[in-house]
């Protein structure tokens, strides 16, 4: 078990890729504070995994609760060894160009200025503990744009450079810091900014899975267990040379458009070689020698 002992805090654990992600350190055998604002799925995760799962409610956009969770879980521990920094959602779906202060603000606390404090709080209890580490939830949102609405992409794109610097700031106290950047995983994030009925919340689930599957070499929808496999593997002491990079987990989304990868689709100079082929098929037709050279 990699995480016997080790005390892990998982925020935004109540759904998706949190929930799966507490599961394997419990599975693990680790004590897993798992935190998020959704008390009634928290205390169900608790109740349902085996292990030592113990829900604190934390609001992410709050640093007075993030500090309280940190503090709690060391208080009740002695320490922090791992922390998942992974509560977000899509934030505002404005374009730049009709985008609120508000709503940009409020998509920039959520998704990085929540990491930055989660990091902020953190360190205090991680500090001495043998292959502490911390792992952000970054996105293939930040590799360009075309994945998420604007704000998100950008706040994400941040997350991967807080983690660079904050790798540096933390090495000489022998923390490492990696990111975690999911593609299209099958979970509540679609919908969870905005107002639909639970049935088309399941609707959009499966039209996003089927999409992405159709659109990556990987020809399924990706899950909340691809992401907690590869969260575990930064967190673990396998990863003790890895430290202030990111892991890209998304079906191969992001390795370029579907010419380039699959067979079935013309590629992108399928008509300058037709052009080569008809030119040699046409020479080596013509009698050699003749007025055409
Ligand atoms: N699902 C994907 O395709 C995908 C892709 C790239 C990145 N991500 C990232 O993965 C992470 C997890 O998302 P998910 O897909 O599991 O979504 P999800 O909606 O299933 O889970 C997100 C959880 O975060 C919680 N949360 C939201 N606001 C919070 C706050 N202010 N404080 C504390 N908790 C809060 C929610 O209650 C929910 O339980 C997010 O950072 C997301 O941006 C997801």
């Amino acid at each position: 078990m990699r995480f016997s002992g080790r005390t892990v805090i998982v925020t935004g654990a109540a759904s998706g890729i949190g929930a799966e992600t507490a599961r394997l350190f419990a599975r693990e055998g680790a004590t897993v504070f798992a935190s998020d604002i959704d008390d009634d799925g928290g205390a169900r995760l608790a109740a349902e995994t085996q292990g030592d799962v113990r829900f604190v409610h934390c609001d992410v956009t709050d640093t007075a609760s993030i500090k309280a969770l940190m503090d709690h879980a060391a208080a009740e521990t002695g320490g922090i060894d791992v922390v998942f920094n992974n509560a977000a959602a899509g934030g505002a779906l404005a374009p730049i160009d009709e985008i609120e202060p508000s709503e940009w603000d409020g998509t920039m606390d959520l998704v990085l200025r929540s990491v930055a404090f989660g990091i902020r709080y953190a360190v205090p209890h991680m500090k001495g503990r043998r292959g502490a580490s911390i792992v952000n939830v970054s996105s293939v949102a930040a590799v360009g744009p075309g994945y998420s609405p604007t704000a998100y992409a950008v706040a994400k794109a941040g997350v991967l450079h807080l983690t660079k610097c904050a790798a540096a700031d933390l090495a000489r106290h022998d923390i490492r810091v990696n990111a975690i950047q999911p593609g299209f995983i099958n979970t509540n994030i679609f919908t969870s900014s905005i107002e639909v009925p639970e049935e088309m919340k399941e609707m959009a689930k499966a039209v996003i899975a089927q999409q992405s599957a159709n659109a990556q070499p990987v020809k399924r929808g990706g899950q909340p267990a691809d992401i907690a496999e590869a969260v575990a593997y930064l967190a673990s002491d396998a990863a003790g040379f890895v430290t202030g990079t990111s892991l890209v987990v998304d079906g191969g989304i992001t390795i370029g458009p579907r010419h380039s990868w699959d067979p079935e689709e013309e590629t992108l100079f399928a008509g300058l070689q037709k052009m080569q082929e008809e030119a040699e098929a046409a020479a080596a037709g013509s009698p050699a020698g003749s007025a055409a050279s």
